[in-house]
């Protein structure tokens, strides 16, 4: 290796002053204190895609309203414990505009982030019938929510789809769920980590096993519409964003405003139970938490015991951002897009310098560029991957971490600049050549 960008000593120095003993296998959080560490003391500044948070501005119309909201005195009131009537029934129109799927507005209950929404969701169905004691995560995914499931102390079990897509989705399912103990099944589309999403087909086979199996469908919707090959800001017509509500009546999607509307601080998401299910009681939920139907289990009991409610006046920040889009009037897809033309850009740097795309396909279409894209390198496991790259004064995770079999790692283009894409280049071209393959 011939002298890497980034002083190997100041990352090794910081590697074992922050006790990480195998910097392949570390967390997100490991990542970002050695690379900050590591900035620090070199003065270097890394092409960092380990995060993914928002790297653009709030929505206006979001900050606006709050800012309305907080002067009109929301402050001193506690929200309705499902939230309050102007959101509840924006995220019905919402959903209404932009994926044609009717709900109610009482199923449509704000969170603290979809964080809080999939705890809430994950705690209720893991608790709705003794015999159904697991979750399955169709994996990647986000690794938080394997952690919200430890931390509940609930089952869960995970397979990575990679070998199951299209028709063979079918089998692998069918062969877990009728099996008889899994109680909901868990993805997000698009994929973080991956970025692929389901196609007709696949979710037409999610929804149809989870009607055969009686199985809830949690579709973490964290990048609604971020699926940048077609234009999914066409308030009230086709085409809309792919969901698996269209084949089955017993699903929850969380809509976070984190990532679509730049709004992850404010920790204000909603999630959408369907009328079924919202209404449909459960002996097990009576018997465990004196409460009969899923939807007063989730809001009467959990998210009451949780938070009693999610922040006032984020509510109506989020009420008047679903309102615009839906009138036409913020067209928060073209807001987003310049994830897309980022990762379009870094993708060919990287597969130019000699890296792979893992997950690359959806059917037979090339998946999306949007927020996050994953890569591989010849001859080297994702670990190895991974803290080579680090001396090249790039940072990312490894795709280990979400469950994911492939070797390689997740790349998040949104906090790396424009301006960086020149040292990502000279960086990646020097990789190349100290790694020839
Ligand atoms: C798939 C997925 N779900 C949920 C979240 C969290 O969303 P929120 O900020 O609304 O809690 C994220 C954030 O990275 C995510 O990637």
């Amino acid at each position: 290796m011939s002298k890497t960008p980034i002083n190997q000593q100041a990352v090794d120095n910081n590697i074992a002053k922050l006790r990480i003993k195998e910097v392949g296998k570390a967390s997100i959080r490991e990542i970002v204190a050695l690379v900050n560490l590591v900035e620090e003391e070199t003065g270097d500044k890394y092409v960092r895609m380990e995060m993914g948070v928002p790297g653009l501005p709030p929505a206006q119309v979001g900050t606006q309203a709050e800012i309305e909201a907080l002067k009109s005195g929301v402050a001193s009131k506690y929200p309705m414990m499902d939230g309050i009537k102007p959101l509840k029934y924006e995220a019905s129109r919402f959903v209404k505009s932009f994926m044609n799927v009717d709900v109610d507005p009482a199923g449509c209950i704000p969170t603290v982030g979809s964080m809080q929404g999939t705890y809430a969701a994950l705690f209720a169905a893991s608790n709705t019938n003794p015999e159904k004691d697991t979750v399955l995560f169709i994996d990647p995914g986000f690794p938080v929510q394997k952690q919200q499931m430890m931390v509940m102390g609930h089952k869960f079990e995970t397979f990575d789809v990679f070998e199951h897509r299209g028709e063979k989705l079918k089998d692998k399912l069918e062969n877990i769920l009728s099996k008889g103990h899994i109680n909901s099944m868990v993805y997000s589309n698009p994929n973080n980590p991956s970025w692929i999403c389901f196609t007709e087909e696949e979710l037409q086979i999610i929804g149809e096993l989870s009607k055969k199996y009686d199985v809830i469908v949690m579709e973490d919707l964290a990048y609604f519409a971020m699926d940048f090959r077609k234009d999914l800001f066409t308030p009230g017509k086709a085409p809309y964003q792919p969901t698996v509500a269209n084949y089955t009546d017993n699903f929850v999607l969380f809509i976070s405003s984190s990532k679509i509307f730049s709004y992850a601080g404010q920790r204000c998401g909603v999630m959408v139970i369907s009328d079924t299910l919202f209404n449909r009681e459960y002996a097990n939920l009576a018997r465990r938490f004196q409460s009969n139907t899923f939807g007063h289990t989730i809001t009467l009991r959990i998210l009451y015991s949780l938070s009693s409610g999610t922040c006032h006046s984020a509510q109506h920040a989020l009420a008047a951002m679903f309102k615009a889009a839906s009138d036409g009037k913020f067209n928060f897809v073209d807001e987003v897009k310049e994830y897309g033309e980022k990762a379009k850009i870094m993708k060919k740097l990287f597969t130019d310098n000699g890296f792979g795309i893992v997950y690359e396909k959806d059917g037979d279409d090339p998946i999306a560029d949007g927020f996050y894209f994953t890569i591989n390198y010849p001859g080297m496991t994702g670990e190895q991957l991974l803290a080579n790259l680090l001396y090249y004064g790039v940072s990312a995770i490894a795709l280990k971490e979400t469950g994911s079999e492939k070797e390689g790692l997740r790349a998040c283009v949104s906090h790396v600049d424009r301006t960086q894409f020149d040292d990502l280049k000279y960086r990646l071209e020097q990789f190349a050549r100290d790694f020839p393959n």
